[in-house]
C-alpha cells in the first residue's frame, strides 16, 4: 500500500534540472543587449519568477528593456534552450513505479501547460502521468493551489505535493494535502524549510523511499561501441553519455584496451609503435587479458550498481581485428575471451557503420596512426567485413547506425534507437 495514492509534482527543480538551459538563454539575451553578465548566484534567481520580472529585478533593466531581453531569451529558448534540461536521477523510475503501484500522478507547474507537456514528452516522462496542470492561453503566473485543484481527481485518497519552492508547500497546504520539500532543487532551502513542509528530502533516493517504500534500485546496462578505425566512435561515445545523463541515467564511459590501471598498462604495450615483432597470438591474448581485468574490476561492478556502462570497443573488436583481419581462428578468440562471453556480454552494441575507405581517409587526416592503424587499408577492409558478419550473426545485439552522416545526426539516431531499446527492457 502506498503512503500517498495521489502525487503531484512540480516540474522545474523537482523532476528536471532546467538550470543549464535557463543560464544559457539568459546569458544569450544579456549579450545581445550588450549588458553585463551577472554572477551565477544572480542567474540562479532567474529560475522561478517570470522572465521580464527577473531581468528588471536582478539586472536593473527598465520595463521596456526587460521585455526586449525576454524576446532575445525566447529566441534561443524556443529552438534549443528547453531541451538543455536534465531529468534528475531515478525520477523516471519513480514515476513508473508509482504508476505501476496504482497511484494517480500529476504535474502542477508554473510553466505554460503546452511547454511543460513538450518537455515531459521529449524526455519520455509523459506516459507515466495522469495529468499536467499549468497556465493555458493567456493565463499568467497561476498559484499552485489553483493548478492542483484543476486536475485533482475524485476519490483521490491521501494526497501530496512534491516541490522545491515555498509556493509548492503553500499550495499543498491550501488544498489540505501533505507536502514534500525537495532540497536538491533551486528553492532557497531555509525558506522552504521555514514554510513547514510535511517532509523534506535531500536526494531523489530519499524521495523514492518516501513515496514508494522498498522500491528497488534501477538496473544497469552495458553498451559497447564498435566500428573500423576512424568511424567516429569517441565523438559518439561523448555525445551519447551527455544525452543519457540528460535523460536521468548515471553513465560510466570506458574503453578497451584499458578502462582500469592494469588494462591501461597493457594498452601501452599493445598500441606502442615499437611492437618488438608482436605476433598475432600475443596480441590477442593481451587484449583478452586486459578485457578480463576490465570486466571484473569495472564493468560488472558498475552495471550491478545500476550504472549505464558505455564501452568504446569490446570483444567484437578482437573477433574483427585479431580474428578476421589478423587471421586467427574465431573459435580460439572466443575461447580466450570466455570471461566476456559468459559473464560480461553487452546488452547492445552500437555499430557505427562506415566503409573502410571512408574511415581510413578520415583517420589519416586526423593524426598519426598507431601500430594497428599502420597496417593499412586492406587490413581495415577485412575488419569491416568482420563487423558486417558479426552484425548478421547477432542481429538482436547489434544496433547499426549510419556513421557517414553529420555527428549530431548520428548521435540523434543512436540515442533514439538505444533509448527505445532500454525503455523496452525496463531500464529506466
Ligand atoms: P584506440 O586508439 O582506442 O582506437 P579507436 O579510437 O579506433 O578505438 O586504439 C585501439 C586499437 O586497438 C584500435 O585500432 C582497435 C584495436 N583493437 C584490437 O585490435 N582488438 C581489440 O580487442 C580491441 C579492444 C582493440
Amino acid at each position: 500500500m502506498l503512503p500517498y495514492q495521489t502525487v503531484f509534482f512540480d516540474l522545474d527543480g523537482t523532476l528536471t534540472d532546467s538550470q543549464p538551459g535557463i543560464y544559457a538563454c539568459a546569458t544569450y539575451a544579456l549579450k545581445k543587449m550588450a549588458w553585463k553578465i551577472p554572477s551565477d548566484a544572480i542567474l540562479r534567481r532567474f529560475m522561478g519568477p517570470p522572465l521580464a520580472e527577473s531581468f528588471a529585478k536582478f539586472c536593473g533593466m527598465t520595463e521596456e528593456e526587460a521585455i526586449q531581453a525576454s524576446g532575445y531569451y525566447r529566441e534561443r529558448y524556443n529552438p534549443i534552450g528547453w531541451k538543455e534540461n536534465k531529468v534528475f536521477p531515478r525520477i523516471r523510475q519513480l514515476l513508473a513505479e508509482l504508476k505501476k503501484r496504482g497511484a494517480y500522478v500529476a504535474v502542477a507547474t508554473g510553466k505554460p501547460k503546452a511547454s511543460a507537456e513538450k518537455i515531459l514528452d521529449y524526455f519520455g516522462l509523459l506516459p507515466y502521468l495522469d495529468a499536467v496542470a499549468g497556465p493555458v492561453g493567456t493565463e499568467f503566473h497561476m498559484d499552485k493551489a489553483t493548478l492542483i485543484r484543476r486536475v485533482l481527481p475524485e476519490n483521490a485518497g491521501k494526497c501530496v505535493m512534491v516541490g522545491d519552492t515555498v509556493g509548492d508547500v503553500d499550495g499543498a497546504r491550501e488544498c489540505g494535502m501533505d507536502s514534500i520539500a525537495v532540497l536538491y532543487g533551486y528553492g532557497e532551502n531555509n525558506e522552504i524549510l521555514a514554510s513547514n513542509p510535511t517532509h523534506s528530502v535531500e536526494t531523489t533516493d530519499e524521495l523514492c523511499e518516501l513515496l514508494c517504500p522498498g522500491m528497488e534500485k534501477g538496473k544497469g546496462y552495458f553498451v559497447t561501441l564498435e566500428g573500423v578505425d576512424g568511424c567516429g566512435k569517441s565523438t559518439q561515445a561523448a555525445l551519447l553519455k551527455e544525452k543519457l545523463e540528460q535523460f536521468g541515467y548515471t553513465v560510466h564511459r570506458t574503453r578497451e584496451p584499458g578502462g582500469c590501471p592494469l588494462a591501461e598498462e597493457i594498452r601501452k604495450l599493445l598500441l606502442s609503435k615499437e611492437d618488438g615483432g608482436m605476433c598475432p597470438e600475443t596480441e590477442a591474448l593481451l587484449f583478452a587479458a586486459a578485457r578480463a581485468q576490465h570486466i571484473h574490476q569495472v564493468i560488472l561492478p558498475k552495471v550491478a550498481e545500476g550504472t549505464v556502462v558505455l564501452c568504446d570497443r569490446f570483444v567484437d573488436s578482437s573477433i574483427a581485428y585479431q580474428g578476421d583481419a589478423r587471421g586467427l581462428k574465431r573459435d580460439w578468440i572466443m575461447e580466450i575471451n570466455q570471461v566476456a562471453l559468459t559473464r560480461g556480454m553487452p546488452s547492445a552494441t552500437l555499430y557505427l557503420r562506415m566503409s573502410a575507405e571512408d574511415a581510413f581517409r578520415r583517420r589519416l587526416a586526423e593524426s598519426e596512426p598507431d601500430r594497428i592503424e599502420q597496417m593499412g587499408l586492406q587490413f581495415q577492409q577485412k575488419i569491416e567485413q568482420g563487423y558486417e558478419q558479426l552484425m548478421r550473426e547477432y542481429p538482436q545485439r547489434f544496433v547499426p547506425v549510419d556513421a557517414t552522416k553529420k555527428p549530431e545526426e548520428i548521435a540523434e539516431e543512436a540515442f533514439a534507437k538505444l533509448f527505445s531499446r532500454m525503455i523496452g527492457e525496463g531500464i529506466l
